[in-house]
Parts: structure tokens; C-alpha cells; sequence
């Protein structure tokens, strides 16, 4: 795979998890959920852009612009801890299909970060500074995710990040 090939293919694997995350936005019964599944869409809808730009560029100019990737995810643990909710127990019931579609991020989250620990590590030095940056990015969404599960398998219901906000994200 070429530097070129792989910058399609990874726009095809983002375009995948945007959808994803839009889907799972539309369909979260909680507004927790609501707003999680969202703050990913809206980080994943940027990097379709981020490539697209990418793949443009380098097929006018052969070569990949020198063009920072920001995320709203800026810590790169993360673990969810205490509380875990008395009345989560009745809530679990109605909120059904939410831990299907968490698992099915992880698994998305999972695969983006192998696909580009690949790809950082065997296009030379410009595919490891446009790929690397995106394997340090996807591993994020891998832990928060992953904390996401492991609280809502605690609690059923999902952990409202208070580090996040909207206007971040402007
Ligand atoms: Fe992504
Ligand atoms: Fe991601």
C-alpha cells in the first residue's frame, strides 16, 4: 500500500465510524448517550475532512500539506471512577441496544488504532507523522470508550463527561 492508497483507505475507515457514531447519536434513548455518541461523530466527521483535504492535496502536489489535527479528547487515559447509581437498575431495561452500539464502537475504535499503528510504521517518515498523529488520536477514542463501556456496565447509564462541552468543540 502506498501513501496515496492508504490515505483513501483511511478515509473510507473514518467515514465508516462517522456513520457509526451518527447512527448511535440518533438513536440514544438517554441524553448521555445522546451527547457521547455525538462529541465522537463530530470528532470523526473532522477527520473525514482532515483526509479528504490530505488526498486532495497530495494528488495535486504530491506531497502530504504540513496541516496540525487537533481533537477535543486531549487526555489520553481515561477511567471512570466511583458512583455507580441506585436507580440505574430500573433505567437498564429502556436503554437496551445502547451497550450493543458501545461495543460496536469499541470494536470500530479497536480496528482504527491497529489499521494505523500499521500504517504510521511502514510508509516512511510521512506516513508516520500523518498516521502516527492519527494512531496517538484513535487510541484516545479506544480508552474512552472502553471506559464508557466499563461504566455503563456498572451503572447502565452512561457517564456524562464533565470535561467536555459544546463550545469546545466550535
Ligand atoms: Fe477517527
Ligand atoms: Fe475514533
Amino acid at each position: 500500500m502506498n501513501l496515496r492508497e492508504a490515505i483513501e483507505a483511511s478515509l473510507e475507515f473514518e467515514k465508516k465510524i462517522r456513520d457509526h457514531y451518527k447512527v448511535s447519536a440518533e438513536k440514544a434513548k438517554s441524553p448521555g448517550g445522546k451527547k457521547f455518541f455525538a462529541y465522537l461523530a463530530k470528532e470523526e466527521e473532522g477527520h473525514v475532512a482532515y483526509l479528504k483535504k490530505m488526498s486532495e492535496e497530495f494528488n495535486k502536489a504530491g506531497v502530504v500539506p504540513d496541516e496540525p489535527l487537533s481533537t477535543i479528547f486531549t487526555r489520553s487515559e481515561w477511567v471512570i471512577e466511583g458512583e455507580s447509581g441506585m436507580k440505574a437498575n430500573e433505567e437498564k431495561h429502556s436503554y437496551e441496544g445502547e451497550m450493543e452500539r458501545l461495543l460496536a464502537a469499541l470494536e470500530l475504535e479497536e480496528d482504527a488504532t491497529r489499521h494505523y499503528e500499521k500504517l504510521a510504521g511502514s510508509l516512511g517518515p510521512e506516513g508516520k507523522k500523518l498516521f502516527g498523529r492519527f494512531l496517538e488520536i484513535e487510541d484516545t477514542h479506544t480508552a474512552l470508550v472502553r471506559a464508557e463501556v466499563d461504566y455503563f456496565n456498572r451503572s447502565g447509564y452512561f457517564y456524562d463527561f464533565p470535561e467536555f462541552s459544546m463550545e469546545s468543540m466550535e
